[in-house]
């Protein structure tokens, strides 16, 4: 099986998913600066944004990220947590006249958020301390904040909505909540508008080259064992599902990445200072779903090993989307086969 060369892509090639839903305005001519662009999820951003003709700048440290898959868009390269990050924000927001900001950088990993609390908070909370203080001082007031369904911890319901009492249970989950907290408090303090976005299981891609390239979720771990012809593990057969499985919300990345499009547009039409929003499809698949999805796809039978279960795992995560379609009028179109296609397809390239 080929695993993506990002070395090789072409920019903006044929996209993995046929109905590709542009729906949205455009900005007219503004700047959007993207922190993180060069990751998996932001660079979905930057090409829809790109495609739809808008000026973007990415700001990335190149930690997990890879300059091509943002075309020719300018690239910043900083750590966000760092002494220089604030001089170095404001210089490229008045250079490049940024007016809107879309906050994805950030380290990920519940596991190694364990191992590394400090890290995890200097990171995550350190940098969206220096961007928003670099967007004060500018006066850039409009942000998207990429947040997380790690924020609501062990929901007992089936599907979670935004009013939840959000309890994380790992120190990632916490530096969300705490950035969307921030972002809160700067609304009230200087007139910051923004919006958090919730996003449930990303996965899928929207061109080859801009496939995720770190195993940290089931669908790139699942594949990889695929490839490396073992067995994937599947932690817990004895959940109260219908098959035992967990169950969780996976939500294509092109749909995730058209949700920022229209947060970005609601940030350009509604006054409210501040707001959240879930991204999923409100549907589950349990972790035999997903698997079973990947042997149909590749034709290749998938016999998983059944381990004990890991402490902290929900049982069942799932979005109540009913906010995000009643204000951004944005669902997902795509669901679990289009997420597995869509891999395979980029794989088999
Ligand atoms: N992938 C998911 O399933 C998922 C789910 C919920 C939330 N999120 C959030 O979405 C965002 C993007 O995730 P992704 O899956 O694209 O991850 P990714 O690791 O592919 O992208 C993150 C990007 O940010 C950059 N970065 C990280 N820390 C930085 C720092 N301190 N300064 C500058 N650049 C930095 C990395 O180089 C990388 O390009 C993250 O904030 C993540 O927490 C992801």
């Amino acid at each position: 099986m080929l695993l993506p060369n990002a070395e090789n892509a072409k920019s903006n090639s044929k996209p993995c998913v046929e109905a590709c839903f542009y729906g949205f305005g455009s900005l007219k001519g503004m700047t959007v600066l993207l922190t993180g662009g060069a990751g998996y999820i932001g660079s979905h951003v930057t090409r829809l944004l790109q495609n739809r003709g808008e000026k973007v700048v990415v700001v990335d440290d190149l930690s997990e990220g890879i300059r091509s898959r943002i075309g020719d868009a300018e690239l910043v390269q900083v750590d966000l947590s760092s002494k220089e990050a604030v001089s170095l924000l404001c210089e490229t927001f008045k250079t490049h006249k940024v007016t809107s900001v879309v906050h994805l950088a950030a380290r990920k990993k519940v596991g190694e958020s364990v191992e590394r609390p400090e890290w995890y908070e200097e990171q995550n909370v350190g940098g969206m301390k220096n961007l928003l203080a670099a967007m004060k001082l500018s006066g850039v007031n409009r942000l998207v904040f990429s947040s997380s369904a790690a924020t609501y911890g062990v929901p007992d319901v089936d599907q979670v909505d935004e009013d939840f009492d959000c309890k994380p249970i790992n120190p990632y989950g916490q530096t969300k909540l705490d950035g969307e907290h921030l972002a809160q408090a700067a609304a009230k303090d200087w007139g910051l508008r923004e919006v958090s976005l919730r996003y449930f299981n990303v996965a899928g891609t929207g061109w080859p080259e801009l496939m995720d390239t770190q195993a940290a979720n089931l669908v790139p771990i699942v594949f990889q064992s695929l490839a490396k012809n073992v067995s994937p593990r599947v932690f817990g057969n004895d959940f109260p599902t219908e098959d035992g499985t967990c169950v969780r919300d996976y939500v294509h990345v092109l749909d995730l990445a058209e949700a920022h499009l229209a947060a970005i547009d609601y940030l350009d039409r509604d006054e409210r200072p501040y707001d959240v929003f879930n991204v999923g499809t409100g549907v589950g698949s349990s972790v035999l779903d997903v698997i079973r999805e990947i042997s149909s796809v590749s034709g290749t039978e998938i016999v998983p090993v059944i381990e004990p279960r890991r402490p902290g795992d929900p049982a069942s995560l799932n979005a109540n989307v009913n906010r995000i379609k009643k204000v951004f009028g944005w669902s997902a179109k795509h669901d679990l086969h289009d997420i597995i296609s869509s891999v395979w397809k980029a794989q088999s390239l």
